[in-house]
């Protein structure tokens, strides 16, 4: 007997194939909430690389790219940020609301492709964790400009994607595409600098830090 695949790839694959890099994450959240599939990154806590990482904010403003179900914005929030936190899926930003309803976090949804122009060099803290990599590498060069064009003179971003150095691409499923070291540096463009480039995770991610 053969496993059926998981819910993600299926609805990926036709997303994929409609042209549409994005659709699939709020099929999938939808799924998930009636009970009918997985969402392979929920955790139900924050992401532990960021949670090694997080230091107090002072009211200064963070964003979080992908905030999902909104674990990440909440641990920033806990730690003085004022956070913003969005996601291409309705479905995954109402369920961050519901999940935390005396939250802070003002949770939006957006697009990483098309996002709102007053959040142009806006944020001090911009928290990029596995979600560009979740889109083919086409739409890469204007997701990373978007990302950079977010951070505030003095700020820092944060950017974690899965490593393709340490990975059996020959064998690789996609999604998610992973990054070369190149393109993280990438994220260094239109006045950002690269300040630390590392792994996490046994060499498995990366974890950068650039500034503007
Ligand atoms: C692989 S999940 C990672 C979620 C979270 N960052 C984490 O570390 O668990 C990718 C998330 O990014 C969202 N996403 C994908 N493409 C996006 C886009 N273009 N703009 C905003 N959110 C996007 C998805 O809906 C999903 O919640």
């Amino acid at each position: 007997m053969t496993t059926p695949e998981p819910a993600d790839r299926v609805l990926a694959r036709a997303s994929l194939a409609d042209g549409d890099p994005t659709a699939w994450f709020d099929q999938l959240y939808t799924a998930a909430a009636r009970g009918e599939a997985e969402v392979p990154w929920t955790r139900g806590e924050p992401n532990a690389d960021l949670a090694a990482w997080v230091r107090p904010g002072g009211g200064r403003r963070a964003l979080v790219v992908g905030s999902a179900l909104g674990d990440d914005p909440e641990l920033l929030s806990a730690h003085g940020w004022a956070v913003t936190g969005f996601d291409v899926a309705p479905t995954a930003v109402a369920a961050a609301k519901s999940r935390f309803p005396d939250s802070t976090v003002d949770y939006v949804v957006a697009d990483l492709l098309n996002p709102p122009g007053e959040w142009t060099h806006a944020f001090d803290l911009v928290v990029e964790i596995i979600n560009i990599q979740a889109m083919p590498r086409d739409y890469r060069p204007a997701a990373l400009k978007s990302l950079a064009s977010f951070l505030a003179p003095g700020g820092t971003a944060i950017v974690c994607e899965v490593a393709e150095e340490n990975m059996d691409m020959a064998n690789w499923q996609s999604p998610p595409w992973p990054f070369s070291r190149a393109e993280v540096e990438s994220v260094a463009q239109d006045g950002v600098r690269l300040v630390s480039l590392d792994t996490v995770r046994e060499g498995t991610r990366y974890w950068a830090t650039f500034t503007r």
